[in-house]
């Protein structure tokens, strides 16, 4: 069986996210969607609800049956190596992206060699997204249609307005 890990913040997952999930999804027999946390870094959500929010995302991917969602902390490479995986898979948006994702790979091949990474380059149309981008509209009240998946999009515009709420 041919496992991939697509590890990332996701905070929260967005339609690029969704996209390299499809994609990934059609090269692996299995992807483990794993949301990756550092207890040192808060995020507009928990862990554990990034991944809740992917679970309720994946239903709008047609014909993908193949996707598990996991949280994890520690390094990739032991996350990847206890669940079978010696591929991780990476979207790429920009050249901008290249420099810090070439490091990141050629890191964890040397961590765990054999430990390959492939990269998947966004869809024009998605490229300029990202959580950052989804979270900055959200503060603003742009709609989020479109950008994340209509299942999640009030979730993420309301947990916004309480963010801004209780701001000091
Ligand atoms: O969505 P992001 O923020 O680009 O994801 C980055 C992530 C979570 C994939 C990366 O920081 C990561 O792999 N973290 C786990 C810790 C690790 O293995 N670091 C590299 C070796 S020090």
């Amino acid at each position: 069986m041919r496992t991939a890990i697509y590890p990332g913040s996701f905070d929260p997952v967005t339609k690029g996210h969704l996209d390299i999930i499809q994609r990934a999804a059609a090269q692996f027999d299995r992807v483990i969607v794993c949301v990756m946390y550092n207890s040192e870094k808060h995020g507009l959500f928990t862990p554990e609800e990034r991944a809740e929010l992917i679970r309720r995302s994946l239903p709008e991917l047609e014909g993908v049956d193949n996707v598990e969602v996991d949280c994890a902390s520690g390094l990739l490479v032991d996350y990847a190596r206890r669940r079978g995986a010696a591929c991780v898979v990476k979207g790429l948006r920009r050249v901008a992206d290249f420099e810090s994702e070439m490091q990141m790979a050629d890191l964890n091949r040397k961590l765990s060699p054999g430990m390959d990474t492939l990269f998947l380059t966004a869809r024009p149309e998605l490229a300029f997204l990202s959580s950052t981008i989804v979270k900055e509209m959200a503060r603003y009240q742009v709609s989020l249609k479109g950008y994340v998946a209509d299942a999640i999009a009030e979730t993420v515009s309301e947990r916004m307005r309480e963010a801004i709420r209780s701001a000091p």
